[in-house]
């Protein structure tokens, strides 16, 4: 069985100015379908760079990814966005949720790109609403919502089309222990339901609850437990 996702040699170059400046160097990484992976590292070390590049956000400059097999550093931006329509979920630090949407049309709007009508897009996102324990504040916009609530919008979001892979980048770092413990619950019971998780955290609890830690300095895998 080979891996669900695969690096190899991946890097990736940033242009600034005259010149290409590279951020991450030749990243060689498997993930099975099921793991809950913990990515850590210093600010500035590549984390973000390295999940775009899983979430297929972007594509890698060098090298190669295989997402079940698929050759996703040969994708054209349109099969990028299926793709990530199709299989990923990405949960945010800053949550990036519509300001003046409800929690509901929120959470419903990733099923609008994969082109289901309305009222199906509405049951789905409201189960998965529930599902966080916000079935009470479907109406509300996220400025009516507190940060723990926000995340937990944007972790529905993130379910509502049932991905295979969920891309986390600090999911709980904008948030206070207790709903950081809350949060961390939720990502632990998706683990449990098979999904593949890619969290990048600071937070020992999650790297604790992540099956496997994976290390990044200065661009390069530097430790994989
Ligand atoms: N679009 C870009 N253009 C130029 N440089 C970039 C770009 N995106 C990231 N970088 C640089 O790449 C390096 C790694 O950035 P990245 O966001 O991946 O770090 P990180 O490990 O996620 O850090 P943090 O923990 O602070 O979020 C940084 O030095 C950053 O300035
Ligand atoms: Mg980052």
């Amino acid at each position: 069985m080979g891996a669900l996702l695969q690096l190899r040699d991946v890097a990736k170059c940033f242009r600034m100015g005259d010149r290409d400046e590279e951020i991450l160097h030749g990243i060689d990484l498997d993930v099975c379908e099921g793991e809950f992976v913990a990515l850590m590292g210093p600010s500035g070390s590549g984390k973000t760079t390295c999940l775009e590049i899983l979430g297929a956000l972007s594509r890698p400059t060098r090298g190669s990814y295989h997402l079940d097999g698929e050759p996703v550093h040969r994708l054209d931006d349109d099969a990028l966005a299926d793709l990530r329509a199709a299989r990923m979920g990405f949960v945010f630090q800053t949550f990036n949720l519509m300001p003046r949407m409800s929690a509901l049309r929120n959470a419903a709007l990733p099923l609008l790109y994969a082109g289901l009508p309305r009222g199906e897009r509405e049951a789905r996102a409201r189960r998965m609403l529930e599902r966080v324990g916000l079935g009470h504040r479907l109406d509300h916009r996220p400025a009516q919502l507190s940060g723990g609530e926000r995340q937990r919008v944007a972790i529905a979001r993130a379910l509502v089309n049932e991905p295979r892979v969920i891309l986390a980048d600090e999911p709980t770092g904008n948030l206070d222990q207790r709903t950081g413990a809350e949060i961390l619950d939720l990502l632990r019971a998706l683990h449990r339901d098979g999904r593949t998780l890619i969290c990048v955290t600071h937070n020992e609890d999650v790297a604790a609850a992540a099956g496997r830690v994976v290390r990044i300095r200065d661009g390069g895998i530097v430790a994989d437990v």
